[in-house]
This record gives structure tokens, sequence and C-alpha cells, in this order.
């Protein structure tokens, strides 16, 4: 083989390395959905339709930081931080609600997350009046049920 030959192999090889190391990085990584369907199973009833959450939307345009959602709490602190693994909030947070369970029930978990913060924010007026009546209405989250 000349030497050019063996040139531009070991270039193409290195550039198959090089790709296949980022592909495995973007496998890995955490980068946040743009939205998600949160329409989980196992309530003991589903009352509800599926919520439709702009995911980007409030990490983008409303500037909320991750941990204002995401935590791994130890000793009663939120410990997370970026680059950590980002888990399913019922994986920990259980749809059947038991007297006294902790941490709590998955609804209140979202409930108290999403409308938590809304409320709080209107309160500080960073939320406009007539914009936090609209969306503390159920149907502001939540879909028509379709079964
Ligand atoms: C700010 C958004 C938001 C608003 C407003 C909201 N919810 Fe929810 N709710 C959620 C999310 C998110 C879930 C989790 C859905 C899931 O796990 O599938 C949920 C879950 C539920 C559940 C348990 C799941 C089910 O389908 O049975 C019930 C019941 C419920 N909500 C009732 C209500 C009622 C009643 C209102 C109005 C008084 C309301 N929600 C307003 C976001 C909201
Ligand atoms: C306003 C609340 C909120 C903020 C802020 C937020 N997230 Fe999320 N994120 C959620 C919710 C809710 C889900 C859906 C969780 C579920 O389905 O259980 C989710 C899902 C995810 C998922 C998918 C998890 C899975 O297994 O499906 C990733 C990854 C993620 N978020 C990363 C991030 C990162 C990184 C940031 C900060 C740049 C961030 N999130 C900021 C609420 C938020
Ligand atoms: C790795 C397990 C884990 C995951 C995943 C998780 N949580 Fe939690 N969460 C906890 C624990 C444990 C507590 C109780 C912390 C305490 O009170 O010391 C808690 C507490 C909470 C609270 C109460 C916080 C307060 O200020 O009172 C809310 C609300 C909540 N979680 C919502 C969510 C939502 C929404 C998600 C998904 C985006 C989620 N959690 C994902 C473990 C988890
Ligand atoms: C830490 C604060 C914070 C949390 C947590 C949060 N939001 Fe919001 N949300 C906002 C802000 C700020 C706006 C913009 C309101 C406005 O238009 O002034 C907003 C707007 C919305 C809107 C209307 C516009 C849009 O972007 O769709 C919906 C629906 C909504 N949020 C759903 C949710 C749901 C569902 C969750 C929980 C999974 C959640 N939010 C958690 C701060 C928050």
């Amino acid at each position: 083989m000349k030497k050019k030959e063996l040139l531009s192999m070991l270039l193409i090889l290195s550039l198959f390395l090089f790709l296949k190391g980022s592909m495995w990085v973007n496998a890995n990584d955490n980068s946040p959905p743009a939205e998600v369907i949160i329409n989980n199973t196992g309530y003991l009833k589903n009352k509800k339709g599926a919520v439709k959450f702009l995911h980007e939307r409030h990490v983008k345009e409303y500037q909320i930081a991750c941990k204002e959602c995401h935590h791994i709490y130890k000793n009663g602190k939120n410990v997370w931080k970026e680059g950590d693994a980002i888990q399913k909030c019922v994986e920990c947070h259980s749809p059947i609600r038991k007297k006294g369970q902790k941490p709590m029930d998955l609804m209140h978990a979202y409930h108290k997350n999403c409308m938590g913060c809304h409320k709080k924010l209107a309160k500080e007026g960073k939320i406009s009046r007539s914009e936090y009546k609209k969306l503390r209405k159920c149907n502001s989250c939540h879909a028509k049920k379709t079964s």
C-alpha cells in the first residue's frame, strides 16, 4: 500500500471512531425533551386526560432551572446537579395514594410542583392575573378525556 493511501485510511478510521464516540455521548446525555405527554398509568381511577407539558418552553422561555422540578434528595436537600441522570416522577412517587406516605403520591407531586409554581409567580406578579385565571383551570393542563 502506498503511504498516501494508508494515511487516508487512518484518517477515515479516526473520523469513524470520533463519530462513534460522540454518538455514544449523545445516547447517554440527559438533554431535555421539547415536550412531554404526561400520561401515567397505575392510578386507582384515571379521571383526567393526559397533560401536554411544554418542557422546552419552560426551560428556555420561562427560564426555569432544572432543579425546580427535578430532584434527588439527600438528608432533605436537593442535591441534583447538571449532568445527573433524570428519572421519571413515577419512579419515586406512587400513583396509589396511601395515608401518610412519603414521598407524596404522584398526583399531588405534580399538582404541587406545577400549580405551586404558577400560584407563587402569580402572587409575586410575575404571571398576570388574567393569565393565572386561565392557568388554574383543569383543562389548561388536562386534555379532554377520550376513553
Ligand atoms: C398546571 C397543570 C395542571 C392543572 C391546572 C391541573 N392538573 Fe391535574 N394533573 C396534572 C399533571 C401533570 C398530572 C399527572 C398526570 C399523569 O400522571 O398522567 C395530573 C394528575 C391529575 C389526576 C390524577 C390522574 C387522573 O387522571 O386521575 C387528577 C384526578 C387530576 N389531575 C385532577 C385535576 C383537577 C380536577 C384539576 C382542576 C381542578 C386539575 N387536575 C388541574 C397537572 C395539572
Ligand atoms: C417546570 C418543570 C421542569 C423543568 C424546569 C425541567 N424539567 Fe425536565 N421534565 C419535567 C417533567 C414533568 C418531565 C416528565 C417526567 C415524567 O414523565 O415522569 C421531564 C422530563 C425530562 C426528561 C426525560 C426523562 C424521561 O425519562 O423521560 C429529561 C431528560 C429532562 N426532563 C431533563 C431536564 C433538564 C436537563 C432540565 C434543565 C435544563 C429540565 N429537565 C428542566 C419537568 C421539568
Ligand atoms: C429519585 C426519586 C424521585 C424522583 C425521580 C422525583 N421525586 Fe419528587 N420527591 C422525592 C422525595 C424523596 C421527596 C421528599 C423530599 C423531602 O420531603 O425531604 C420528594 C418531594 C417532592 C415534592 C415536595 C417538595 C416540597 O417542596 O414539598 C414534590 C412537589 C415533588 N417531589 C415532585 C416531583 C416531580 C414533579 C417529579 C418529576 C419531575 C419528581 N418529584 C421526581 C423523590 C423523587
Ligand atoms: C418553577 C415554575 C414553574 C413550574 C414548576 C411549572 N411551570 Fe408552567 N409555567 C410557568 C410560567 C412562568 C409560565 C408562563 C405563564 C405566563 O404566560 O405568564 C407557565 C405556563 C404554563 C402553561 C401555559 C403556557 C404553556 O407554556 O403551555 C401551562 C399549560 C403550564 N405552564 C403547565 C405546567 C405543568 C403541567 C407543569 C408541571 C409538570 C408546570 N407548568 C410547571 C412556570 C412554571
